[in-house]
């Protein structure tokens, strides 16, 4: 049980700092994306001849590297979830704890959230595979969307960092 709870506080340090690592990748991605979607549109480029400029193969790098960062926090998260006494309490007294909006929170609107976040991330991912036109544009509608899930859906009521 002992070690059960050790391996919890570590994996919540972790899953802690791992989502400034995303907001920082997320904050490079944007800036990017938005540079590229105004030198497309400057210069009446296709998304073909974007491939070799230094532009593109950074985004594309730093893309490459919030997907893994965002897959494996998942991994953290579902991990998590069955070892929280917050999230198990809460299922064993259901209809009292729905109404408290801390436990609520981790056992539902945290989870769901961060669900529709990977699922912004995955489909990110294929326009930039089916070479999409609009790929910029695209990109930074779903990443100003995903900032905005993650200033709901993350408890930012928790510490801002956490060393165990
Ligand atoms: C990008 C995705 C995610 C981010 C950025 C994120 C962020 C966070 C943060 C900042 C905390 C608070 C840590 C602390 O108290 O120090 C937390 C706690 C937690 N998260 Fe996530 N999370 C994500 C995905 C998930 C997913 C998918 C699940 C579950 C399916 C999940 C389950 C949990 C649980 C169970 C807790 C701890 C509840 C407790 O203290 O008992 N997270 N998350």
């Amino acid at each position: 049980m002992v070690v059960m709870e050790i391996i919890f506080q570590i994996l919540l340090s972790i899953h802690n700092l791992v989502r400034w690592l995303i907001l920082i990748l997320m904050s490079l991605v944007l800036i990017y994306g938005i540079l590229i979607w105004i030198y497309q549109k400057k210069n009446q480029l296709s998304f073909k001849s974007l491939e070799n400029t230094n532009l593109f193969k950074i985004n594309k790098k730093i893309f490459f590297y919030l997907f893994i960062v965002i897959n494996i926090q998942f991994l953290i998260g579902f991990t998590l979830y069955p070892l929280s006494t917050l999230v198990i309490g809460g299922w064993n007294h259901l209809s009292e704890s729905i109404k408290v909006k801390e436990v609520r929170f981790f056992m539902v609107e945290h989870p769901v959230l961060m669900v529709v976040l990977l699922g912004i991330i995955h489909a990110i991912n294929g326009y930039l595979k089916k070479e999409n036109e609009n790929f910029y544009k695209i990109q930074t509608f779903l990443i100003v969307l995903s900032f905005l899930i993650i200033l709901y859906g993350v408890p930012w009521f928790r510490p801002i960092f956490r060393l165990l």
